[in-house]
């Protein structure tokens, strides 16, 4: 019986391939940052209100001014076509009949303009910048991909900043991970050989300069950064740590959030994500300042159990625990969620 994503990550095991599987699920190193994400969360208490009208909750907000029915979004996830064949087009097509947002990674195994397509609902494009091997100045194709995610109507650039290279995630490479024949980065033209960009925050001047979307910065962990971020006109920031597969041994996304979410003080909407797995993982994040959380790994799991089908269901199980955990700590609204609301260790 699948009634939680701990149901769907169990299955989507079973259903995978071990290799695909192991790129999935592994973190870089000791996964000291992968199992802290989880675990993290287990010694945050709530703190819930009684006599309160719960008897309707509302669940409804806005990120970047774009309405959405809960505050639990897609975060992107390279390579959706290895848990099933309609890949992305799939995870578009659910994220929108569940009311929500996805964000479509660089990495994708579809291109960014059949996700377009597909998407029932709005849709935010994640930025790798790259650039070719022989030329670590030549920004040219990052640039033609936000032009053609501004044609494409993507409605923000997410630029993510904790990957100037990737993460050795150590059961992956002895797993033997390769991408099966087939699969390929779609949005990239076959004989295009780039490697990760290191960026800096010149990069994000010239990105403000390129486009009028909003631009969100994903991996910010610390305040000094947060502050950088507001300081160089950014809309929004994702505290998050690539889910345990960049840096090890970081903070948990949601020890750093309350030092984000300070430094921010207002001036940006701030995100998490990161280990997010129960309705009560999304309240205490919401408490601690998250104007909304976005989920990686289980929209896989759904995915790989039942396509388009299973990622609305993960969808909705969370947003219905999110509403479960509102009514029984007294919130009947979002901004009726607050700090008081959550004890920390
Ligand atoms: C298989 C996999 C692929 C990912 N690919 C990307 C990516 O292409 N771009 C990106 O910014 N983040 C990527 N991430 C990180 C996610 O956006 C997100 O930060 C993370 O999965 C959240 O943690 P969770 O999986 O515990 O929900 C990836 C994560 C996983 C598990």
């Amino acid at each position: 019986m699948l009634i939680n994503l701990h149901d769907y990550e169990a299955a989507a095991e079973a259903r995978m391939e071990p290799g695909a599987w192991a790129y999935y699920s592994s973190g870089v190193g000791d996964e000291v940052t992968l199992r802290a994400n989880r675990e993290a969360f287990a010694r945050i208490r709530i703190r819930p209100r009684m006599l309160v009208d719960v008897s309707t909750c509302d669940l409804h907000t806005t990120v970047q001014g774009i309405p959405v029915t809960m505050p639990i979004l897609i975060a992107p996830t390279a390579a959706h076509c290895l848990a099933h064949p309609e890949g992305e087009c799939a995870t578009a097509l659910a994220a929108g009949e569940a009311g929500t947002l996805m964000t479509a990674s660089t990495s994708a195994t579809r291109s960014l303009e059949e996700i377009a397509t597909a998407a029932t609902g709005p849709f935010w494009y994640q930025l790798y910048v790259d650039h070719p091997l022989e030329d670590l100045t030549d920004r040219s194709f990052s640039e033609s991909l936000v032009r053609r995610a501004e044609a494409a109507g993507y409605r923000a650039i997410v630029v993510t900043v904790d990957a100037p290279r990737f993460g050795v995630k150590e059961r992956e490479e002895r797993a033997q991970f390769e991408m099966p024949e087939g699969l390929s980065m779609a949005n990239y033209p076959g004989d295009l050989e780039t490697e990760p960009a290191s960026l800096t925050w010149n990069d994000i001047a010239w990105l403000r300069s390129l486009t009028s979307l909003p631009i969100i910065l994903k991996g910010i962990l610390t305040a000094e950064d947060a502050v950088l971020a507001v300081e160089h006109g950014v809309d929004g920031i994702i505290v998050s740590n690539h889910g345990g597969r960049q840096l090890d041994c970081v903070p948990a996304s949601i020890e750093a959030l309350p030092e984000v979410v300070a430094a921010v003080n207002g001036r940006c909407e701030v995100y998490m994500d990161g280990g997010i797995r129960r309705g009560t993982d999304v309240l205490m994040a919401l408490a601690l300042g998250a104007r909304a959380v976005l989920i990686g790994r289980p929209v896989l799991w759904g995915l790989a159990v039942d396509g388009a089908d299973g990622v609305r269901r993960v969808l909705h199980l969370l947003r219905d625990e999110l509403e479960q955990a509102m009514a029984l700590s007294g919130c009947s609204t979002l901004a009726s969620v607050g700090a008081a609301l959550v004890k920390l260790p």
